[in-house]
């Protein structure tokens, strides 16, 4: 990999943006290394947790890459939306919690590709927007939806129509983000925060994450048949019986996601 560093400890992956040359921005051979790696982490049972980050004090991710994109015509536009949908619908339907540890610029698909995250942490010198109408183009890996979805349609287009930059503490005040943190513990608590779901009974995580899915994409109704059927099949695993007597007999136990 040129643009990605991987590291796993146990049960808990962090995939590293490195490009720092250019803020970690996005080009098409950085979304297809990060196509590949994810395809890669679903097959592997062991990590529960990834976490998200960008390389270097500045930036998370600056964006898609502005010089790759200004010689794209409609094909070539449409083509690199897919690209990135693909990555991000990765990202967003992955059977890992993925945390990202934002820590500087996040900005046009760098933000999309945070909110298609499950959590956000964001160091006290982040810096979150959608600028892309300033370049004449849209949020277009994503932007549109997931932003509306995160903070609701009227904070939505008034970033997206703007394009202006906000800080993390106005990022976490409109709930774009969970928390913010001091820049020096935004990994030591995203690891933290990473640990304790990486603790919990993987598939009882897992499950709730598709319920959560479920429901935003087929409605609530739906969603609510969804949670049923998911907690029944709850029963049908050790990891219920063994939380429960844990419970019950004031020990710890170890889930083993079955
Ligand atoms: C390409 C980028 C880049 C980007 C930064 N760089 N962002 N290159 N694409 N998105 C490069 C700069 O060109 C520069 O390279 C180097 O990184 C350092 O950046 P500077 O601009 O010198 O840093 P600074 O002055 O501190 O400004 C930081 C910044 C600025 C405010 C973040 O870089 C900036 O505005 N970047 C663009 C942000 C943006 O508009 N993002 C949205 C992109 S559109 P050189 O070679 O000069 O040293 C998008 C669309 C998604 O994301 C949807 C697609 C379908």
């Amino acid at each position: 990999m040129k643009y990605l560093l991987l590291e796993r400890e146990k049960d808990i992956a962090v995939l590293k943006i490195n490009r720092p040359e250019a803020l970690n921005s996005l080009n098409s051979d950085v979304l297809r290394e990060l196509k590949e790696t994810l395809l890669e982490l679903n097959q592997d049972d062991k990590i529960r947790v990834l976490i998200i980050t960008g390389s270097g004090q500045k930036a998370f991710i600056a964006g898609a890459d502005i010089k790759e994109m200004k010689a794209l015509d409609y094909d070539g536009g449409k083509e690199f939306a897919e690209l990135g949908h693909s990555v991000y619908n990765l990202l967003e339907d992955s059977n890992k919690v993925v945390i990202a540890a934002i820590n500087g610029f996040c900005l046009g698909g760098g933000n999309e590709l945070a909110l298609s995250c499950d959590i956000r942490l964001a160091s006290d010198k982040a810096k979150f927007g959608n600028p892309e109408v300033g370049l004449g183009i849209i949020a277009g890996f994503g932007g549109t939806q997931r932003l509306t979805n995160i903070v609701g349609e009227a904070r939505a287009k008034e970033l997206l129509y703007t394009g202006k930059i906000i800080d993390a503490l106005k990022a976490e005040k409109i709930g774009l983000v969970n928390r913010v943190v001091a820049e020096g513990q935004l990994l030591e608590e995203t690891w933290k925060m990473a640990r304790k779901i990486a603790g919990n009974a993987p598939l009882a995580v897992s499950k709730t994450k598709e319920a959560v899915a479920y429901g935003r994409r087929k409605g609530i109704s739906a969603g609510l048949e969804r949670e049923k059927e998911l907690f029944a099949s709850c029963f049908e695993t050790g990891d219920q019986k063994r939380g429960m007597e844990g419970y019950l007999n004031k020990i710890d136990v170890k889930f083993e996601g079955k």
